[in-house]
Order: C-alpha cells, then structure tokens, then sequence
C-alpha cells in the first residue's frame, strides 16, 4: 500500500462529540481551571456549554481549545433549555437529579418529541421527585429529600441512560450498582477512572461510590470524532482514485462498528499509530479507494456498536454488491427523526432498495441510483449520509440550502467532503 505524506489527503476532525459532553460535565463539577483540547464546536455540545454558562462557568476558546474557570459554580433553582441536543438533556437530567435542586429542563419542539421513560422511570425508583409530560420533555426535578443509591439493571442498551445514571450516582452517598445492557460507550467511565473517582467496571456490573470529590483538573486533548470519521470512510471508500488519511481518530471498541463491518465488506482501510490518549485508543485511518465492496450481515450486538453510523453504512450498502442485513434497528426509530423512515425514504427515492422487515433493514446493493432532493427530515446525519450518497453520482446536489442540520454535529462537514472531491 502506498503510504508516501504526499500521496494522501490528511483529514485532521473536531473532538468526540460524546466526550466534549461528559468532559463539560465533569469539568463544571470539579470547581477550578480547566482546558479540553480539539474541543468541538457543534450545535450539541454548545448547547451544554451555555447551560453552564448560567451556572457561572466562564470559558473562552483560544485556537481550538477551550479554557474553563468552574471556580464559581454555583446549582441554583433554575429553567435550562437543551435546545435539540438529546446527550445534554439525557445526561443533565441524571446529573441535576443528583444535585437535588428545582430545575426545570425544556427543548426544541424537536427534542421533545424524544422518549425521556428510559431516564425517568429509573430516577423515580431511586427517590427523585421528578414530573414529565407523559415521559417526554419538558421535565421537571423538585428537591427532594428521599435520594437513593441503586441497584439498576439497563434494559435497553443506550450510553446516554448510563451515562446519566453514573452521574447521578456520584452526589449521593453511599455504594450503587449498574447491571444489564451496559456495553455502550464507555467514554464516561474511562474520564472518570483517569480522574482517580472510584468507578468500578467489571465483566457484567459498573459500581460507583457516591459522594467522592475529585481532586484532579481537566486537562484532556478530544480525539477526532469516530462518527464524523465514518462520513469520510464512506466517501473515500467510494469515490474513485480516492485515498485518505484523518489522523488521530478515536475507535473506541464500543463506537467502531461502521469500521468492522466496512473492512467485513472489503474496504481497503488501514489503521496506524495506534496509543492511548487519556484513557481512549486513538489511531490514524487510511482509506484506500474500493470498488469491491460485498454485502453482509450485521447482528443486533453490533449494531449497537454502530448506532450513530447506521444510515451512512446504508448508503455504504447501497452501493455494494448483493444483500446488507442489519438486525436490531428499533432504536434508530427514535433518534432526531425516525431514522428507519427517513433511510428508506432517500433510497427508495434515489432508485435504490431498502426495507424494513421486523427489526431489521434489509439493503440490495449496487441498484442503479440517480441523484433526487435529500429529505433530511432535520436529521444531521440523514443530510450527511444523503450528501454524499447525492455527491458521488453528481456535482449538483439538490437540498434545501436553508437546511444546516449537520452543524448539529459536524460544523465543517461540506467544506471538508468537497476537499475530497476537488
Ligand atoms: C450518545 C449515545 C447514543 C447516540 C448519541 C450520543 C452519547 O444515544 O445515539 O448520538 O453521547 O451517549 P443512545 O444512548 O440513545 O443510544
């Protein structure tokens, strides 16, 4: 494989959307000066940031870092708006609920058609008193005086609910215990285990001692976002003569499924440098030009690895040869648009074959397509997915120019896929 500097396109991404949440997080709960590196200014993870801005964080961004002073933090009673970033509110209810203060949390009108039982229901368990409009935003958490630590197993396998549980486990006193369908992104933990808190991960259960101050600054370098990453995979993988280089990526085990199941299809991708950053694996990711893709089949464990990358592993799919099975969908009914629907839809429309048949979307590859408008049904990844799925037939793309979803996740989204085009 040639592997000369100048013979590829180096692609260097904004940090982990994930980790710049939960980094904000920890940073507003460990009163000092903090500094995230690479640090990620999309939509979502602004979102958060405000939030903590009227709780009296102060930050500035010099280059692409930012510079926090959580000195003078303070939770008071309050109304926070997460806007449409389901990672803000998912988390920021388990962390508020923790902080035992009246907040009420609203959202976009989009967000708040999101299903919220999955953090409310366990909440109410442990003893918060908490109030939502039939499970859904807008929410509202009242002190209370009954808080509890638990012994919870997750029934579905989402991070968000992990993630927002763990941080309510840490203001209450005392031992608790998550079980189940824990095998998610596990950025949260590793932050934490890197802070010296006591968090416990073992085989089937994380246990985490509540009500531990942490005595350790932020002070991290964000790895390039694995999601984003899987954009420029697709298009490399796809585009003819292409070859590619994004440097310093971060494939956590939990978050590279898009990558596996490309290199199961064919794709000529090679990983190197790869080390450890503050806990997470980080590797650069070549991508060579593949004009043999195959179709597979993808069982339900993995697609959880993949749950953020199904739509453009189905633009993937759609231009390879023969069937792509992908099992254990359900949850992709209820990211930013049902992603099920708005997959099928683009498809279908672009002459293509996608189908739902019970949990699973079958693709047939290789289906001659042809470029009609992207529907992104306000989804950033359904409108990154569909332009490049648009792009590779042709130059002229037909959306809505007024539809900036994808600066919800990837702000430099066009600019960067059109560099691999010119
Ligand atoms: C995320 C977890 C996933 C993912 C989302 C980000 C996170 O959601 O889809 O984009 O940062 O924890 P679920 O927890 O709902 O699976």
């Amino acid at each position: 494989m040639k592997l000369s500097n100048s013979e590829y396109l180096q692609v260097c991404l904004p940090g982990d959307k994930s980790i710049a949440h939960r980094a904000l997080i920890l940073a507003s709960c460990i009163k000092g000066e903090h500094q995230i590196d690479n640090f990620p200014k999309n939509e979502d993870v602004l979102s958060t940031l405000e939030i903590f801005k009227n709780y009296g964080f102060k930050y500035k961004f010099i280059n692409s870092s930012i510079m926090i002073d959580s000195t003078n933090m303070s939770f008071k009673d309050s109304i926070i708006d997460c806007n449409d970033s389901g990672t803000t509110a998912r988390l920021l209810i388990g962390y508020l609920a923790g902080l035992n203060i009246n907040v009420q949390i609203h959202s976009a009108s989009s967000l708040s058609q999101r299903p919220m039982r999955r953090i409310v229901r366990p909440l109410k368990n442990f003893g918060v008193n908490i109030e939502s409009n039939g499970f859904r935003l807008p929410i509202k958490l009242n002190k209370g005086n009954n808080l509890k630590p638990f012994n919870y197993a997750l029934d579905i396998p989402s991070a968000q609910v992990k993630s927002a549980l763990i941080l309510y486990a840490m203001s209450i006193n005392g031992k608790s215990i998550l079980r189940g369908k824990i095998y998610t992104r596990d950025h949260l933990e590793i932050l934490l285990s890197n802070l010296g808190y006591p968090i416990y991960i073992n085989e089937d259960k994380i246990e985490i001692d509540g009500g531990i101050k942490i005595n350790k600054n932020i002070n991290i370098k964000l790895p390039g976002d694995f999601s984003s990453a899987s954009f420029i995979i697709c298009v490399a993988l796809l585009k003819q003569g292409s070859f590619v280089r994004i440097n310093s990526v971060g494939i956590n085990k939990y978050r590279i499924g898009f990558l596996e199941a490309a290199v199961n299809m064919g794709a000529k991708i090679n990983i190197l440098n790869k080390k450890t950053l503050y806990g997470e694996i980080v590797a650069d990711i070549i991508i060579d030009y593949s004009d043999n893709l195959k179709g597979i089949t993808i069982n339900k464990l993995n697609t959880v690895k993949m749950i953020d990358e199904i739509p453009i592993l189905s633009v993937l799919a759609s231009y390879a040869e023969g069937d792509t099975v992908i099992h254990g969908i359900k949850e992709l009914k209820v990211k930013e648009s049902n992603r099920i629907k708005s997959i099928i839809e683009n498809i279908q429309s672009m002459g293509g074959y996608a189908k739902l048949r019970d949990d699973s979307l079958i693709i047939k590859g290789k289906k001659r397509l042809y470029n009609t408008r992207i529907k992104s049904f306000n989804d950033h990844r359904i409108f990154m997915s569909f332009y490049i799925a648009n792009r590779l037939i042709s130059k002229n793309i037909d959306y809505d120019i007024n539809d900036t979803s994808y600066k919800k996740s990837f702000p430099n989204f066009i600019s960067i896929i059109e560099d691999i085009f010119e």
